[in-house]
């Protein structure tokens, strides 16, 4: 949450900072700001709403030349989304800005004691309280910036990203970092820093990957990174294995859109190199120890929303392929409950961003038991897999509209290698079935882009039922958590009033939400997999249909026994069963996006939502 961006060397700090900032835009839009230093003076513009509202303000009352600089795009913790609570933050003598992502938990106490010693606080923002702190140390230590933010971190509770410049250093921007992203982008005569590489991909790969309790000093032609105390720290140096035009739109609408397409691409990339010759699965890239996973006794994964969703695909294979009872917990909720975990338990922890803090506070609780913790994650050198025992990348590229797409069905395949490998190491599967399951794998790309071909038909329902006031989704087996992404998809795009259920729960009390003509999309299994859940289904179709639902069935293609019962058909290939959700899903994607598109609404970036949830 909340998007940071700084810039020190020769070019014009402005216009990379707002590039940087539009690519950034995904993890929040309450608000943007810019601070410059020119002439010794601290030059702020900052605007409510979206970039476009700053964009708009900096060619009304444009900002001086400048080759130092920081920018911020808002997700609103503390203080409502108004110019006023935008970042930057300017100390009361003007002389420091301050951008900030995360939230400072004793913020009210550090505000009482600033107000105590006489410091007008001008918003009601945590952000505020730093800016003036440092304002106050930077005199203490003659003017050393990055030992007053030092200073100043080693009293801030909380998760943070800190960004400050200083008026009378214009050459030098300083960052601080717990438990938020931030990561320094090295350039030749310039240096960037930003919460994730896409914001300055356009001129460095080049990227360092910053530990936790640090704090970095730019210049253009210098980094240093310290600890809290001001010890020398080292950092892990890491090369983008992708270029800024995977961060474009490429000539799609929507970045919704073209990730939707991305999808086969995704799925290829996330297998690729991880199956051998000789048909066995490598994992050697994942520091994955064979007889930690020989003396495991348990999995549990720990995710949130689409995330958790692949988890719970995830647990009907890897239970299946290895007898290992798998639990599926939301993060947030897992270290609440004093959850059974120990040294006997593999804890997999499924992020995109890698920055889900809720995730990551599990992660950290899972680690504290004692258990061994595997990351599945998109973002190379994220905190999520940096404090991971063994990390598998999904590899499906920059995920930027904020309903996640590729990285579902990305997350679905790495914990299926996961899976896959547990039963070769424990010897629980025969050779050909596990090469059976990796030739089914293996043709998934080509049946993920089949659907693409055919979603013409769920387009035009999608813009047909834009009215319907409420969307039911049903499934059984691994159509239940396809259900429940279906219905996140259609909430967080469409806005409007959709639940997932298990088939066979809804005669236990949601059938009461069955009136006449409410939409009810039904992933049907496949006939061929385990009739009796085909027939099972089938039975509740009928019980909603008996109510006045209209029947939407995902059905592959061949099922002609589902035609008498439903009132409209979307194929999807015949795949083997536990490959079902990566054909299923895409419609339901479409689905959701077309229907958001019908309404008017911004898909790219829903209402109250951003892509990287780095708050609890
Ligand atoms: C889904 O469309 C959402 N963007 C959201 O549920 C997301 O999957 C969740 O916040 C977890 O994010 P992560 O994968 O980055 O941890």
């Amino acid at each position: 949450m909340c998007g940071i961006v700084g810039y020190v060397g020769q070019k014009q700090a402005l216009e990379v900072v707002v590039a940087g900032l539009r690519r950034l835009e995904y993890r929040g839009y309450d608000s943007a700001g810019v601070a410059v230093i020119s002439e010794g003076v601290l030059e702020v513009r900052k605007r409510a709403g979206k970039l476009a509202n700053l964009e708009e303000l900096l060619g009304a009352d444009p900002l001086p030349q400048s080759t130092t600089g920081i920018g911020h795009t808002r997700w609103a913790t503390h203080g409502g989304p108004t110019d006023h609570n935008a970042h930057p933050h300017v100390s009361e003598d003007t002389r420091i800005a301050v951008i900030h992502n995360g939230i400072i938990e004793n913020f009210a106490e550090l505000r009482d004691e600033l107000r105590a010693a006489g410091v007008q606080l001008t918003s009601e923002t945590d952000t505020e309280v730093a800016a003036h702190m440092l304002a106050r140390e930077v005199p203490i230590v003659d003017g050393d910036l990055p030992e007053a933010m030092r200073r100043v971190c080693r009293r801030l509770e909380g998760a943070f990203t800190l960004v400050a410049l200083d008026r009378e250093q214009p050459d030098l921007v300083v960052a601080a970092r717990r438990n938020s992203p931030l990561v320094v982008g090295v350039g030749e005569g310039e240096n960037f820093l930003a919460s994730d590489v896409a914001a300055f991909v356009e001129h460095t790969r080049h990227a360092l990957e910053l530990g936790q309790d640090q704090v970095v000093v730019l210049t253009p032609d210098d980094i240093t990174v310290t600890d809290f105390a001001g010890e020398p720290v080292e950092v892990r140096p890491f090369t983008v294995d992708w270029d800024a035009s995977a961060a474009e739109k490429g000539g799609y609408d929507l970045f919704m859109l073209k990730e939707i397409a991305e999808q086969p691409k995704a799925v290829a990339d996330a297998l690729r190199g991880r199956i051998s010759k000789d048909h066995r699965i490598q994992l050697d890239e994942t520091d994955l120890d064979e007889s930690v996973l020989r003396s495991i006794t348990k999995v549990v994964v720990i995710a949130c929303g689409t995330a958790a969703h692949a988890g719970m695909v995830a647990k009907y294979a890897i239970e299946h392929w290895t007898r290992l009872p798998v639990e599926v917990e939301l993060a947030s909720e897992f270290r609440y409950r004093d959850p059974i975990v120990g040294p006997d338990s593999l804890v997999i922890a499924i992020s995109q961003s890698g920055e889900t803090m809720d995730t990551l506070m599990a992660l950290r609780h899972a680690k504290e038991q004692g258990a061994r913790t595997l990351a599945i994650c998109n973002t190379v050198g994220s905190t999520i897999p940096r404090e991971s025992d063994a990390v598998l990348y999904t590899y499906a590229g920059p995920e930027i509209a904020v309903a996640s797409t590729k990285a579902f069905l990305t997350q679905i395949i790495a914990a299926y290698l996961v899976g896959l490998y547990l039963a070769q190491v424990r010897g629980l599967m025969f050779e050909d079935e596990i090469r059976a399951v990796l030739d089914e794998l293996d043709e998934m790309p080509s049946k993920v882009d089949l659907v693409l071909d055919t979603t013409e038909h769920v387009r035009e329902l999608a813009r047909e039922l834009a009215d319907s006031t409420s969307v039911l989704f049903l499934g059984r087996h691994v159509g239940f958590p396809v259900a429940l992404e279906g219905a996140l998809k259609l909430k967080e795009l469409a806005y409007m009033h959709a639940e997932g259920f298990p088939a066979g729960e809804l005669k236990h009390g949601p059938i009461a939400l069955i009136e006449e003509g409410v939409p009810v999309i039904v992933i049907v299994p496949s006939p061929r997999g385990r009739a009796v859940l085909h027939d099972k289904i089938v039975s509740n179709i009928q019980e909603v249909r008996a109510r006045g639902a209209l029947v939407i069935a995902i059905a592959e293609e061949g099922d002609e026994a589902i035609a008498p019962f439903a009132d409209h058909i979307v194929r999807v290939p015949a795949v083997p069963t536990l490959m079902q959700p990566l054909v299923s899903t895409v419609p339901l994607q479409v689905f959701a996006c077309e229907m958001a598109t019908a309404k008017g609404h911004d898909v790219d970036q829903p209402r109250n939502l951003a892509k990287s949830v780095t708050v609890e």
